[in-house]
């Protein structure tokens, strides 16, 4: 198989931040910038090679920064511009690229287009949003609901039009219809390329394209179009790094975005293995059973269908996430075993793995009482919704500790003292009281902590091709208990096995797949050779490359 030319961000790992759960610089409970840059030698540490920073723009905060109501500008929350500077040229400092949130699918309703906009329709601005006549009877133009609970679409009184938003009220949609707005889009994104950025990530990025007259919001008919006109406006040329969100893109469809010929994006975050978990019908909220065979299914096709062309993103967390070792790992008796065991699953396959905060050293999902803890739109509004169906607090609160956002948003846990080290304030969300055992100093401290298996498989993405562009084979793809897969590069081969439970497994390795070598990584003994009938412990992950 050819080698792709090499690119960056083949060889370097990502780190998302989520800025207001990161550092607290001056007490104010809020994670800032100048918090993150006292962090950097944190991630310099780690190894990695970019950050993905969520949005710090201006922004009322309705949707924690993915409304956004200065696109040019940084919220002061979070600190100023000459804060991002010195964030960007530090980080450069240490080998590390910053990657901002495109959020263009809505902006805030307190953007001044938007002001403008819902003040007088005659103004410019007013095309760069959605407008419908209500139906005859005064209602929505049509009874499509909002991605956060009630309608899609808000009455103006002022204009005498509804307009759209697939998030909250607060989010309106962007017209991409209007060329003015996408070149407005387009010359902001050359701004922050121009202040020295390496990148970005796009939130709900197949959105853009829609026909809301026919009723197609998701990877509508103009999306690759715009996709591409912002390739030949902004990218071109430029040396990046472009990750898409996108809910609803399949391996039928990913190269649409990331292959060669359309060269749009980088790669996308895809997410049918997370939805694999979550209930055909009442969704992330009351989740199945973790299916081990369906799981493999999914990634592995991902890596067949990108094999050639195109490109992964590997993660299983991010701020929309519980926290991967509560999710599927244990985050009890095994949870450093398990943490390290899913990084080792997800790490050695091909594609760019993002960490998301705090997952270096196997943080925790919440354990709220009261909704009073939460702070998460999307869970705030789901409560009022099912309590008015007559679901049972606990009930709900069950299902928000378990898969609700705030789980992700908890304040990154750096030590044992007050308030985990984030803050020397009151922090806007409560920190895990588990910081008292997991945090950043104690699990540095120790040579067989999560943090430093981390290192080691950033560390040997940068050192071996084999990880970075090997071809990858499924194992025993139908295993209910074991992760397997074989690496290939030149005749060079990797074997990786993953116990993905906590229970001792028996797992008879196929005669063609035996292997012996060098032990590459593992979190419980080191093992050189591979044959026969292997007797795994408990979530139990290694990797042999063969001599
Ligand atoms: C994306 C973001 C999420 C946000 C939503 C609306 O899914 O990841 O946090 O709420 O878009 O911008
Ligand atoms: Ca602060």
């Amino acid at each position: 198989m050819p080698t792709p030319p090499e690119k960056w961000w083949h060889s370097a790992t990502g780190y998302q931040i989520y800025p207001r759960s990161f550092c607290d610089s001056n007490g104010d409970g809020v994670g800032d910038i100048p918090g993150i840059v006292s962090k950097l030698d944190h991630l310099a540490d780690l190894g990695i090679g970019f950050v993905w920073l969520s949005p710090v723009y201006r922004s009322p905060m309705a949707d924690n920064g993915y409304d956004i109501s200065d696109y040019r500008d940084i919220a002061p929350e979070f600190g100023t511009l000459a804060d991002f500077d010195r964030l960007v040229s530090e980080a450069r400092a240490r080998g590390i690229g910053i990657v901002m949130d495109l959020v263009v699918n809505h902006s805030s309703d307190q953007h001044p287009w938007f002001l403008a906009a819902r003040r007088d329709a005659a103004r410019p601005e007013h095309s760069y949003y959605i407008w419908r006549d209500a139906r005859p009877d005064g209602s929505p133009p049509d009874d499509r609901q909002a991605i956060f609970g009630g309608p899609a679409w808000t009455w103006v009184p002022e204009v005498g039009k509804y307009y759209l938003h697939l998030f909250s009220p607060a989010q309106p949609d962007l017209n991409w219809a209007n060329p003015a707005l996408r070149a407005e889009i387009h010359a902001m994104m050359n701004w922050w390329f121009d202040r020295g950025i390496a990148g970005f990530r796009m939130d709900v990025i197949d959105l853009i394209g829609k026909d809301v007259d026919a009723g197609r919001h998701e990877m509508g008919p103009h999306l690759h179009p715009y996709l591409q006109e912002m390739h030949r406006e902004t990218l071109a040329g430029r040396d990046v790094l472009t990750v898409g969100e996108s809910w609803n893109v399949t391996i039928d469809t990913a190269l649409d975005f990331c292959g060669r010929e359309r060269g749009e994006l980088d790669m996308v975050f895809q997410f049918a293995h997370v939805v694999e978990g979550w209930d055909p019908v009442h969704g992330k909220f009351r989740p199945r059973p973790f299916d081990l065979p369906a799981f493999k299914r999914v990634l592995f096709a991902w890596q067949q269908a990108l094999a050639e062309d195109g490109w992964n993103s590997l993660f299983l967390s991010n701020h929309d996430l519980p926290r991967q070792v509560s999710k599927y790992g244990d985050d009890g008796q095994y949870r450093v075993r398990s943490a390290k065991a899913l990084a080792t699953a997800m790490h050695l396959m091909k594609g760019t793995p993002f960490v998301y905060q705090g997952e270096e050293i196997g943080m925790t999902n919440t354990a709220f009482e009261r909704i009073d803890q939460f702070r998460d739109i999307e869970t705030l509004q789901l409560y009022d919704e099912q309590m008015a169906q007559g679901v049972s607090p606990e009930a709900f609160i069950a299902g928000a500790n378990a898969n609700g956002r705030d789980n992700a948003r908890t304040p990154m846990q750096w030590t044992d003292g007050p308030q985990a080290g984030f803050t020397d304030g009151t922090p806007w969300i409560e920190v895990n009281p588990n910081h008292a055992q997991i945090n950043v100093a104690a699990d540095r401290a120790d040579p067989k902590g999560v943090f430093a298996h981390y290192q080691a498989l950033i560390r040997l993405r940068r050192e071996l091709p084999i990880i970075r562009h090997g071809g990858l084979r499924p194992i025993a793809g139908d295993h209910p208990q074991v992760m397997a897969y074989e690496r290939e590069l030149d005749g060079q081969r990797l074997l990786v096995v993953v116990n993905f439970s906590g229970e001792p497994a028996d797992f008879d390795l196929p005669e063609a797949d035996a292997c012996a070598g060098r032990c590459l990584i593992t979190n419980f003994g080191d093992r050189t050779e591979a044959r026969g009938r292997l007797a795994l412990e408990p979530w139990e992950a290694f990797a042999i490359l063969d001599a």
